[in-house]
Order: structure tokens, then sequence, then C-alpha cells
């Protein structure tokens, strides 16, 4: 067997009197009117109604919510480890073609029947205008799909460099024993698909635990994996209460991995209760994280302003600054920012425009609820208490939606607290420095978080980029030349940073298949 050729599902451009733009738009109204839906939970593909309603909101207007959905109980998550158990030689066996093909149809039902309903998902229920959603739900999520078959194939074809006379030296690469956990965030509906997707493609099976935030787009993509052809059990869909799911997963002998995207606050905890737990478990489980990040550009003298302007104001605002790589603090140079570069970063963010994110004018939607709305705009006041100018933005509203402005703060101080801390909203803090002190300039980058998730280098000349690149060997994962640090394309940038931002295990790429897999050595004499 071997799989086809694979490229990167081609985005859409949804120009106004595209066929496109009437689809989506026809789609979107449908999901308008007919919500709220409901969402069971899905075990050994049955449709549990537990009775234990919860809401996933619509972040852009109060008065109504995109779907109600069942939490899992106690006895729906035990059915749904056991039911995955019993599931798993099946899967496991499963001819590697057969398992490949599931996951290709499923990339082309994202990209066909499904993108218009996924996209509106996302958009109503997670708050991303449409071209935000586009990359996430129907690029990215196809992406996932095929490129995993690809990575697979060239896992499993790895062998031993070397046979001696009369002997066959081979690997293979079974899938873990027990089952893995997806935990998902809400802010990639592709996510949602990568974290149960990945381990179940190299013969896992999994109990998903989706986003609150993220419950019917992730919901769909559930349905797509069985539309598919996954096999009933092999991916549970247990929505939350999330602490008490994850803690009861956590807590079973055959739990085999931890695939999660989320907080750092969380992942730490979930670490420190997965060690603490060690003495139940047959083996030790893999954990494999894609945490926060404190993302950065570094803006030199000889950087092309223009560009560096608007890769900033994208990196720092689109989909509201909530996305793991978000642009979050930025290092320009004085000589720059005083000639021309503050000027024009104030004017284009001026332009943006904030509202529902299903008006197709709408830069920024929503952020994603109560909570990051609060915390957001209280990082604004503690960088004013701080002494920090709020360039522009600061300010939210909160009557019908949640709403933050695009938000600049210059800081005379390069450790205050929205340079060091991750905020997750659309607020970008600057430090303008002195043209000759690159060096120290460096070390600030390097030294002032812990995150280590991406970053961008904005020159012109080719040395600066080297050097830089040298001085920030750790502060990030993923490292972008003249260009905005969000944005990693399954296949082209593997994506993942260390220190506090992850395993850095790179979705996207065959290396974190091999987190999902156990190898065996067999030698045969002849
Ligand atoms: N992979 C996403 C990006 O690179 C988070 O922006």
């Amino acid at each position: 067997f071997k799989a086809p050729a694979i490229d990167n599902e081609p985005m859409r451009g949804y120009g106004i009197g595209s066929p496109e733009r009437a689809g989506l738009q026809a789609a979107l109204l449908e999901m308008e009117q007919q919500l709220p839906f409901e969402v069971p939970c899905i075990v050994n593909g049955e449709e549990i109604r537990t009775g234990k309603l919860a809401k996933q909101p619509l972040p852009h207007d109060h008065a109504n919510h995109l779907c109600t959905y069942h939490e899992a109980d106690e006895a729906t998550v035990a059915a749904a480890i056991e039911g995955a158990l019993a599931a798993k030689a099946g899967w496991e066996s499963m001819p590697w073609n057969d398992r490949a093909a599931i996951f290709l149809k499923a990339a082309d039902l994202v990209s066909g029947k499904y993108r218009y309903k996924l996209l509106a998902a996302t958009i109503l229920g997670q708050g991303k205008n449409v071209w935000q959603a586009e990359i996430d739900a129907a690029a990215e999520l196809a992406d996932f799909f095929s490129f995993g078959v690809k990575f697979v194939e060239e896992l499993y074809s790895q062998q031993p460099s070397k046979n001696a006379a009369g002997t066959w030296n081979r690997s293979e690469y079974r899938a873990l024993e027990g089952f893995v956990l997806a935990v998902s965030p809400f802010n990639f509906t592709a996510i949602g698909g990568n974290l149960p997707g990945t381990p179940a493609l190299v013969g896992n099976v999994v109990v998903w635990k989706p986003s609150p935030a993220a419950t019917y787009s992730n919901y769909l993509v559930h349905k797509i994996l069985v539309e598919a052809g996954v096999p009933a059990g092999v991916i549970q869909f247990v929505p939350g209460p999330p602490a008490e799911v994850v803690a009861q997963a956590i807590a079973h002998r055959e739990f085999a991995a931890l695939h999660f995207t989320g907080s750092t606050f969380i992942f730490k905890k979930l670490w420190k209760d997965i060690a603490s737990n060690l003495d139940v478990y047959r083996g030790y489980p893999r954990i494999v994280g894609e945490t926060g990040g404190k993302n950065f550009h570094l803006v030199h003298k000889s950087a092309e302003v223009r560009n560096a302007v608007i890769q900033t104001v994208r990196g720092a605002f689109e989909y509201q600054g909530q996305k793991c790589s978000a642009l979050s603090r930025l290092y320009v140079s004085k000589s720059l920012w005083e000639n021309g570069f503050k000027h024009q970063l104030l004017e284009e963010v001026a332009k943006i425009k904030v509202g529902p994110p299903q008006d197709w004018s709408n830069f920024m939607g929503p952020v994603i609820g109560r909570p990051a709305y609060d915390k957001i705009l209280d990082y604004v006041k503690k960088a004013k208490d701080a002494g920090g100018e709020v360039l522009i933005g600061g300010t939210g509203d909160d009557s019908k939606g949640y709403f933050i402005q695009p938000t600049v703060i210059e800081t005379k101080d390069p450790k205050s607290v929205t340079m060091v801390e991750e905020i997750f909203g659309p607020v970008l803090t600057v430090y303008v420095y002195n043209d000759e002190d690159l060096d120290q300039t460096l070390e600030l980058i390097d030294t002032t978080t812990d995150y280590a998730l991406t970053g961008s280098i904005f020159s012109t000349d080719r040395n600066i980029l080297i050097k830089a690149t040298n001085r920030l060997r750790n502060a990030a994962g993923n490292v972008y030349y003249n260009e905005k640090c969000t944005g990693a394309v399954v296949g082209q940038q593997p994506f993942g940073g260390a220190r506090g931002s992850g395993t850095n295990d790179k979705a996207g790429s065959i290396s974190i298949f091999y987190r999902f897999v156990s190898a065996r050595s067999i030698k045969e004499n002849f």
C-alpha cells in the first residue's frame, strides 16, 4: 500500500459574489435559524443523553447559545473507557491501508461535504471570522487527517539499518497498551480533530474530552470521523465536566497517554496528578502537551517597516490574539519606531473593526467568554498601574457579547507584567530598544519568560537574522523571518515549543506519531 500524493488543502477566498461566499452564508443562516442544537455523548457508537445539561454560549451574543450538551457522568466515562479498550484489538489489527483510507476520507469530508457547516460552527461558537475559520476548520483540519497518513506511512516504513548474515531484523510500531486521553482546546477546531486523530491513526483507542467552548464544532468533527469509517468505540466523545472526566480517566489502570492542548497551569496540574497515580498504571504514561506562549517579534533597525507593521498587526490581533502562537511582546528599534513604525502601527490598528464574527467586515470577533474578557481587561489595568501607556484600545464592551478593542501598550519596563505573562487576548505590549542595544534585547527576549513557542525576526540583513536565531536558540520552537509568528502549516512548519510551552513533539509532522507508538524489535535467524 502506498498513500496517494498529499498536498495542503487549498484555502478558499470567499470573495464578494463567489459561490463559496454564498455557500457559507447559507450555512451560517441555517445554523443561526436552527440553534440551539442538542449534543449527546457518543460512546460505543451510541448517543448517550445523561440529562446533565450544559450550554455552549455564543461569545458574540448573550441572548442565545449554540448548543446544549449532555455532560458525561461517571458511568458514561467508565463505559467510554471500557468500550474503547474492547474496541482496541479490532482497530489495531485493522490493515493499515484501511485505517489510512478512513482518515483520507475524513479529510475529504472536511474539504467538501462538511466544510461550510464546520466553518459556521467555528465562526458562531468560537468567534472566528470567516478567514480564520477557513484556515482552521477547513484547511488545517483536512491537512491533519491527510498528512497524518503520509507521516504514519513513513513511520511504519522505518526499519533497522543493518541485518547480519542469516538474520532479518524488523521493527514494528505497536499502538500503546491501554487508551489515550485527548483533551482539546477551544481555539482551533483543527486541534480538536488532531488530538484524538493522531493517536487513533496509529491504532490507539481514544477517550476525547473536547473544550466546553468548542463542543458543537468538535461534535461535528467526531461525526465526520464516524462517517469516514472510524469504528464504534475507537474515539469516544465525552464532553465535560472537564475536571471530573479527566480525573476519572487518569485514575484508570489502562491510562496510556495524555494528548493535551491548553493552558500551562492545567497541563502542569495534570502532569502532577498523573505522577501521583503512577503506581496505579501498568506502565509509564506518555505525556504530550502544547500549552502557552508569550511570543515575540523582534524588529531590527534594518527591517522593512511596512511589512513588519502588517505582520505585527496580524500576529497580535487575528482571532483576537487567542492563538497559543499569537504575538504579545514586540521589541522594536527606536529609530524605526520613531520614524514611521509607531505611526503606521496605530493607524492600522485604528482601522480594525470589532464585532460579530459572521459579519464579513469584522476583522476581530469576540473573545471566548466571561473569564477571558475579565482577565484580559484586568491585564490592561495591571499594565497601566505599572506605568504602561495604552497607545490605543484598552476598552471592552460586554453588553451584547465579549468584545475587546485591539490594544497596544508601550512599556518602559521590559519585565513588566504584560511582557511576561500570557494574556490570550488582543493585547500587544511594545518595548522600544535603543538601536545599539541589540545584544541586551536578545538577552531580554530569551530570559523574560519561561515560554518558548513562537517568535519572528524582522531584518533585511542576513547577519542579523543569523545572530538573533543563534542567540535565541531555545526561545522558540517556531521561528519566522520577516513574517508573523502565527500560522504554521501542517507538513511545512512542524509546530510546537519547549520550556513552559510544551513537550515540543511537533504537531503536523512525523515526530508526534512516535509518542503514540511503542516499538518492538524482532530478530529472526534463517
Ligand atoms: N498552529 C497554530 C499557529 O501556528 C497555533 O498559529
